[in-house]
């Protein structure tokens, strides 16, 4: 597959150094090794490489991921990593042509694996209270190219939503409660919520909430992600690693149930 003027690509160099640029046939990106000529780009095949001017750099050139657009979002706030988003997006029960409601845009980053997880067919509500994090959601959502499939909104959590029947509510807001009756009124029985928070207080009290107004499946667990360093004869995992991100939490709307 060649490399198209417009598209978003991956320059990686063998460091594991990368940057997610836009090709521009008439740019130039400066990295550590030299700059790369954007139009000698044009035309490669993924998987090829460029250098730069005086030869000494060599970037490959690879197609980026839904985890690239994520952990490149120019960052406003804090956000949902990859490996939460993962486990959200099957918690949830994404499909092609789900409709689903975000609150708290923040930086777009869990809003891209949302809308990724919906295909063409299916739209992702954001909701968020500050017009400035919305604009740059805005931008890191268009760089990942899925822009179509999200609709931005400013507004608090407590004041409600427009859109009813949806599949899923996913709510990253400090105080995720403000949100839950809006989420059960715009939710469609049998849809989902998910809550991701960042203590334990907030987990208990958000699921203690969601037990009151009926939920059932609901569960909560945290992400722990180790990574190894393989080498041959001397593969272990590395001395760090990151702690903690958040703590999510799931259930499932039911119908009410009324005495006959
Ligand atoms: C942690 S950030 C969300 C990060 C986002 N999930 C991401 O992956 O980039 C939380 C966001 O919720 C917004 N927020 C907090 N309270 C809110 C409320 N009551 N109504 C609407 N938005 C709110 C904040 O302005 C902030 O942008």
């Amino acid at each position: 597959m060649a490399v198209k003027e417009g598209e978003r690509i991956l320059l990686v160099d063998p460091d594991g150094k990368n940057f997610l640029i836009r090709v521009e046939k008439d740019k130039e990106i400066s990295t550590h090794r030299g700059v790369i000529n954007l139009g000698n780009v044009v035309g490669k095949e993924y998987g090829d490489f460029a250098l730069t001017h005086n030869e000494r750099g060599k970037f490959y050139i690879i197609k980026p991921s839904v985890n690239d657009f994520m952990m490149k979002v120019k960052r406003k706030t804090q956000i949902i990593y990859p490996k939460d988003a993962a486990l959200i997006v099957m918690w949830l029960g994404l499909e092609e042509g789900s409709r689903v409601i975000e609150i708290g845009s923040g930086s777009g980053s869990l809003t891209i694996a949302l809308a990724n997880a919906v295909g063409e067919r299916g739209k992702i509500y954001s909701y968020e209270r500050r017009k400035d994090f919305m604009e740059n959601a805005i931008k890191n959502v268009e760089n990942s190219g899925l822009i179509d499939r999200v609709e931005f909104k400013v507004r608090e959590a407590h004041e409600g939503f427009d859109e009813k029947e949806v599949d899923a509510v996913f709510i990253d807001l400090p105080s995720p409660w403000d949100a839950l009756d809006p989420a059960v009124k715009a939710l469609r029985g049998g849809g989902r919520l998910g809550v991701l928070s960042p203590t334990c207080n907030q987990i208990e009290t958000m699921a203690v909430k969601m037990e009151e107004r009926g939920f059932i499946e609901i569960s909560s667990f945290e992400l722990l992600v180790r990574y190894m360093l393989p080498r041959k004869g001397m593969t272990r995992p590395f001395e760090r690693m990151v702690g903690h991100t958040g703590y999510l939490l799931f259930g499932i709307k039911i119908n009410p149930e009324f005495d006959l």
